[in-house]
């Protein structure tokens, strides 16, 4: 499986400072907003990822991220010249996405849950699409899920003025190669866009998705304001602080799962010290 993240967009919720860098660039606490789902890819066991942005921050992403080698993984970048809504990934991306099955993350989706890792592996070789269901109290912001009295899912409406349960669908997605067929042929919505929805209800019409309830524990922050992005770093902050492990910390991630050695990530550290980033690093191979 490959994983894609979506870091498109033009973050108009967040001007003037979006004017400056992009959305997934921002701060949330200690590290850049996208080490978050690319942290969450990697737990996912996924090495091989394409980062989509504006024909404007492509080449900052490669400044921070470079082609990915030094943390054992293989970055691809590609153009998104206009926002054309989440399932336009699969278009823009196709040539990355090959034959291969294809897991998309929202450049700005911050997911934090014990075991988080070990369950998205289990949902690395879907067939069909396999999606999550979060209670919210604010479903309407969201695509929400309708389910029957059995909780069998019976459609995926995006933004409803009156939505039908308290379940919103989070930026996380798998999906089996069909994605990219079934992305090519959505039209697009009143808003102009090409809406993962559609792609969703595509997979539900040929009975292939599967939508899984995200654990009560897990907290998933898609900070869109300037007061989200606040608590999305309070909350970072808080967590690192109480248990002294780092969220979202790539590095660890990579070294974590064997992708690099004690040597590879002491090389890592060594220029992030005066931080404290990497005496953080530093610290996990004592
Ligand atoms: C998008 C999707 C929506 C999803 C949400 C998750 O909304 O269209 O289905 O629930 O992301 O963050 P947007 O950010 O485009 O408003």
């Amino acid at each position: 499986m490959k994983g894609i993240i979506l870091a498109g967009g033009s973050g108009t919720r967040l001007y003037p400072i979006t004017h400056g860098i992009c959305k997934q660039l921002m701060p949330i606490y200690d590290k850049p907003m996208v080490y978050y789902p690319l942290s969450t890819l990697m737990l996912a066991g996924l090495r091989e990822i394409l980062i989509i942005t504006t024909p404007r921050d492509q080449e900052r992403f490669k400044q921070l991220l470079g082609d990915g080698s030094h943390l054992g993984c293989r970055f691809e970048y590609v153009v998104q010249d206009y926002p054309r809504g989440l399932a336009d990934a699969f278009v823009v991306g196709a040539d990355f996405i090959g034959n291969d099955k294809v897991c998309l993350i929202l450049g700005d989706n911050i997911f934090y849950g014990s075991a988080f890792g070990s369950k998205l592996k289990e949902n690395t070789d879907p067939d069909g699409g396999i999606i999550y269901a979060y209670h919210t109290p604010t479903p309407e912001r969201l695509a929400v899920v309708e389910f029957d009295e059995n909780m069998k899912v019976l459609s995926i409406v995006e933004k409803p003025k009156v939505p039908k349960s308290n379940y919103g669908i989070p930026g996380l997605y798998f999906y089996d190669n069909d994605a990219i067929a079934i992305a090519k042929e959505a039209k697009p919505s009143a808003r102009g866009e090409l809406e993962i929805t559609e792609l969703h209800n595509g997979y539900l019409k040929k009975d292939k998705l599967k939508v899984s309830i995200m654990d009560r524990g897990t907290a998933w922050i898609d900070p869109g304001n300037f007061d989200d992005v606040l608590k999305a770093s309070q909350f970072v902050q808080i967590i690192e602080e109480r248990q002294g492990q780092k969220i979202g910390c790539i590095e660890e991630i990579a070294w974590q799962e064997g992708y690099i050695t004690d040597a590879q990530l002491a090389e890592l550290a060594e220029p992030l010290k005066k931080s404290g980033y990497g005496q953080y690093l530093l610290g996990l191979l004592d």
